[in-house]
Parts: C-alpha cells; structure tokens; sequence
C-alpha cells in the first residue's frame, strides 16, 4: 500500500543522463527520460505496440523510441509515429507529473489533477553550494516502511534524551542516603 497522491524522488538527472531509466515507484513501472528541449517526462514503462519496456529504447529527437519496432511515443503518452504502421488507434499509455528540484527528479503517481509542485519538500540544501550533502540509492531489503521508522528514530532522540536525563537524577535522588522525598 503506497500513497499515491504525494511527490516521490525517482532518480537524480545523472541517471537519465545518456539513456532512459526505467524504475518501479509506487508498484508502477515508468520511464523516466528527456524529452523536448530536455524537459524530462515519466511514462508508463510499456509500449502500446506489442508492451515491451519502453525503457530499453532510446530518445531521438525529444521523443521515446520502443527498442522493438521503432515506435515513437510522446511525453504525453500519445503514439508519434512507428515505421510502416497507422498509430491513431493505438491507446495512450499514462504519463506521469513529474518535476526536477533540488537536484532530484520528482514524480507524482496518484491523479494528475491534485499533482501540485508547492508540495514539493523544500530540500534546497541538496544542491546548493553552500551545504555539504551525499547520499545514493540504496537498496533495502525490507518493507519501506521499516526504513521510515528508523529513521524517525532520530526525530525521538531530544525528547528521550530529556526523560532518560531526568530518569537518572530522580533515580540518583531516590538512592542518595538521607535524602528525603519532598512535594
Ligand atoms: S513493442 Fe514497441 S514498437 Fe513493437
């Protein structure tokens, strides 16, 4: 279960850099690619011809080439163009809001229409000169969800760090010798 209506990153620029990437976000398989003047788009990850991944192929001239037969598919999702062959008929496949910040490429899975980039975290620090940042794509071998836990694990620690302080000195008032318990 995956909360559809919310940015996620997909990929940083470097990884659509000289082919299309092909990931699973949110249980979707989409392709991520530079389309027209280098705007990048995200597309359901399956050509309308025969379904092959469209994330084998390549880009020409902004539009996504199907490795199999040569189909030309748009950043909408429309069918361009396919060697020898009327596209009309063929069905749209979805594309996906998609957004480049922060030195990430953002995607949206859920409706198009409540797709908003003020959403979008403020992670300015991720690409400004000013801070030092690292990171990388890790894989886990887990519910993402555990992860998520973990993490927040760090946003507890200034409050258990307080009660474990103030656990101590009550415990050391209680078992200094003649100490009296006061209100
Ligand atoms: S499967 Fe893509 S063009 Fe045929």
């Amino acid at each position: 279960m995956h909360p559809k209506n919310a940015w996620y990153v997909a990929c940083t620029p470097d990884e659509i850099a000289e082919k299309p990437l092909g990931r699973k976000i949110c249980n979707e398989n989409m392709v991520f690619y530079r389309g027209d003047h280098s705007r990048v788009a995200a597309l359901e990850d399956f050509c309308p011809h025969r379904g092959a991944p469209l994330s084998l192929g390549f880009v020409r001239d902004g539009k996504l080439v199907c490795g199999y037969h040569g189909l030309e598919m748009g950043s909408d999702g429309r069918t361009a163009t396919m060697p020898c062959q009327r596209v009309q008929a063929f069905p749209a496949i979805r594309s996906f809001p998609v957004e480049e910040r922060h030195g990430f490429i953002w995607v949206w899975p859920g409706d198009p229409a409540r797709a908003d980039t003020a959403l979008i975290p403020n992670l300015h620090w991720a690409d400004s000169p000013d801070w030092a940042y690292g990171g990388g794509l890790y894989h886990i071998a887990c519910d993402y969800r555990l992860m998520i836990d973990n993490l927040m694990d760090l946003t507890t620690k200034p409050t258990c760090m307080l009660r474990a302080s103030a656990r101590r000195k009550s415990t050391r008032r209680r078992s200094t010798p003649g100490s009296v318990a006061t209100k």
